[in-house]
């Protein structure tokens, strides 16, 4: 089966191919390289040792969504193109509305007409806003999002759910994704965030690799153990599993929701621990304030989707640091190397 990848060159979408190649199907992947490039698809090509085929373009352009859809017989479409980063979108809210929205709109508008009705988007914890309880079920509260990304999020799924309310053909399967980390194994793709990273394992990497002095803690006076910040990190090969075992298990139409983590939480501290026993040296960090916006804890309940997808992430925190100090050493300068 043809899959549709949208920002299929990116950091989740370059995994996800990979897992798509190695389960026989096959992905057409659509991304404007915004955030990417297209050398992570060659390396996906070199990895699977299996073609891509790739269109370069925006989501939001109707004419080659629609030649897309005419060149190819696309059965399921993984929507992962957006924009992500949660301080630029509180800078430029209309940027992340017209890109996140305005994408997934164009999007599912060409699938319908062209009688495509399956998508799977890459959604996140984000949606849960303040946890109502840990650990965060699909059943709690979503909303209350406190930022434009996150709240582009909570509206795309709300526009996703009243498509199938409007057509019972639809299937559509939600994926809230915790906090995606580490690297292929082969080292040859990975996380390549573009000037100085704002995700803790990234920020890491390149304080382990001399790059950066030192990693900020933001904030040490969470309640939690050791007071700094709690949060469901899941090896992106596993996440990019969760989406094929998607595909596999949700042929029905329907609404379906799963939350993709590991079910259990590492503080800061505890990460830059593991990290240190991955890269075989101390880091220096630094306590900093808190970070506006942040939580004390978030990690999943994860058993809906084993009870229902036959998936569970099987990679922990030392399989997560050591893929990503690979990826690094390999890759000092990301894509660019
Ligand atoms: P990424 O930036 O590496 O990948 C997104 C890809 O989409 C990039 O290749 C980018 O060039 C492309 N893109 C963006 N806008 C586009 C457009 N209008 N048209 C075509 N291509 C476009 O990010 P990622 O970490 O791989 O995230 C993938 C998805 O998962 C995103 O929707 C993101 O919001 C979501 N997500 C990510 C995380 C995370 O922590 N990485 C957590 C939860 C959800
Ligand atoms: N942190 C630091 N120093 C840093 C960066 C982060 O101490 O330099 C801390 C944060 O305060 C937090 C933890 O590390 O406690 C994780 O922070 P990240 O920025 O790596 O991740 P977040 O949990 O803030 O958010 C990420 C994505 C969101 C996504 C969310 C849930 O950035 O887009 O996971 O999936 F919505």
């Amino acid at each position: 089966m043809k899959v549709l990848v949208t920002g299929g060159a990116g950091y989740i979408g370059s995994h996800t191919c990979v897992e798509l190649l190695n389960g026989g199907f096959e992905p057409v992947v659509l991304d404007n390289f915004s955030n990417s490039s297209p050398e992570s698809v060659s390396r996906v090509e070199k990895i699977t040792g299996k073609q891509v085929r790739l269109y370069k373009g925006d989501v939001r352009d109707a004419s080659l969504l629609n030649k897309i859809f005419e060149e190819n017989k696309i059965g399921c479409v993984i929507h992962f193109a957006g924009l992500k980063a949660v301080g630029e979108s509180c800078r430029m809210p209309i940027e992340y509305y017209d890109n996140n929205i305005n994408g997934t709109l164009s999007l599912v508008e060409a699938m319908r007409g062209h009688g495509c009705k399956k998508i799977i988007f890459s959604s996140s914890a984000t949606v849960y806003g303040v946890p109502e309880r840990l650990p965060l079920d699909e059943n709690c509260r979503v909303g209350g999002t406190t930022n434009p990304y996150g709240t582009s999020k909570y509206f795309q799924e709300i526009i996703l759910k009243d498509l199938y309310a409007s057509d019972n053909g639809w299937t559509v399967v939600l994926l809230r994704y915790f906090n995606p980390v580490g690297a292929h194994e082969s080292g040859l793709i990975g996380e390549d965030p573009q000037g100085i990273p704002n995700n803790l394992t990234p920020y890491i990497a390149k304080v382990a690799i001399g790059e950066l002095k030192e990693i900020g803690v933001f904030g040490n006076d969470y309640p939690t153990p050791d007071g700094t910040g709690v949060r469901d990190y899941i090896h992106v090969v596993d996440l990019a599993k969760g989406h094929v075992a998607a595909i596999e298990k949700t042929a029905d139409s329907g609404v379906y929701v799963y939350n993709l983590g590991t079910g259990k939480g590492y503080s800061v501290l505890e990460v830059i621990k593991a990290f240190e026993k991955a890269c075989g040296k101390k880091l220096p960090y630094v306590i900093k304030p808190r970070r506006a916006g942040d939580i004390a804890e978030c990690y999943a309940d994860c058993s809906k989707a084993y009870a229902e997808l036959g998936w569970k992430a099987v990679l922990g925190i030392d399989e997560m640091c050591a893929s990503l100090w690979n990826w690094q050493c390999k890759n000092p300068k990301g894509y660019k190397s």
